[in-house]
């Protein structure tokens, strides 16, 4: 299966880095294509609302950034990871841009499948993030394979690997 993950923290080592990685490890050994873009380094505005899309673009976005790189590799995944940090008790803006930009196409093409790996420094913080995740998969009609979170005792341990690990299976 071919799997897009967007790894969405800045900290190029920190946690949700690590649990992108752990994910593709996984998913590669279990002979899935994955591929992994940093979003958080691309330029990727937030959706102006101009319509343009729905009227004069046939579906082109009218903002030209890195989003142009992301929409390609978005229409051809199968399954869709998000991994993101929490950020005042949601996911951070550098995955919403990404997602809310699919505004154009709507939904991408030939993804049937979701995961979301999530890191925070204080449990009890996800729940938020979870219903955004949980409502995009059902506009989206892609099936929910499951919620991986991670905070600060939990951060780069055996335990989450094996997480990862069985929602790996899950897809
Ligand atoms: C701007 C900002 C806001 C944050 N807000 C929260 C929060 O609301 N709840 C929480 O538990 N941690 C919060 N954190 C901590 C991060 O979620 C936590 O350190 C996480 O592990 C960072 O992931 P990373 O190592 O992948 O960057 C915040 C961090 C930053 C920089």
């Amino acid at each position: 299966m071919k799997i897009l993950i967007l790894q969405a923290s800045p900290r190029k080592t920190g946690n949700t880095a690590w649990m992108a990685e752990e994910f593709r490890k996984a998913a590669e050994a279990a002979g899935h294509d994955v591929t992994v873009v940093d979003v958080s380094h691309k330029k990727i505005a937030g959706c102006l609302a101009c319509e343009y899309c729905h009227t004069k673009g046939n579906g082109q976005c009218i903002q030209k950034d890195d989003m142009q790189e992301l929409y390609p590799l978005m229409a051809d995944a199968e399954a869709l990871v998000l991994a993101a940090p929490i950020y005042y008790f949601a996911l951070c803006a550098q995955i919403q841009a990404p997602i809310q930009r699919m505004y154009c196409v709507n939904a991408p093409a030939k993804v049937k499948k979701m995961a979301l790996l999530m890191s925070s420094y204080s449990p009890g913080v996800y729940t938020g993030a979870t219903a955004e995740f949980k409502d995009i998969c059902n506009y989206w009609k892609v099936q929910d394979c499951g919620i991986v979170t991670a905070q600060l005792n939990e951060q780069k341990t055996d335990q989450t690997r094996q997480k990862i690990v069985d929602l790996v299976s899950r897809l």
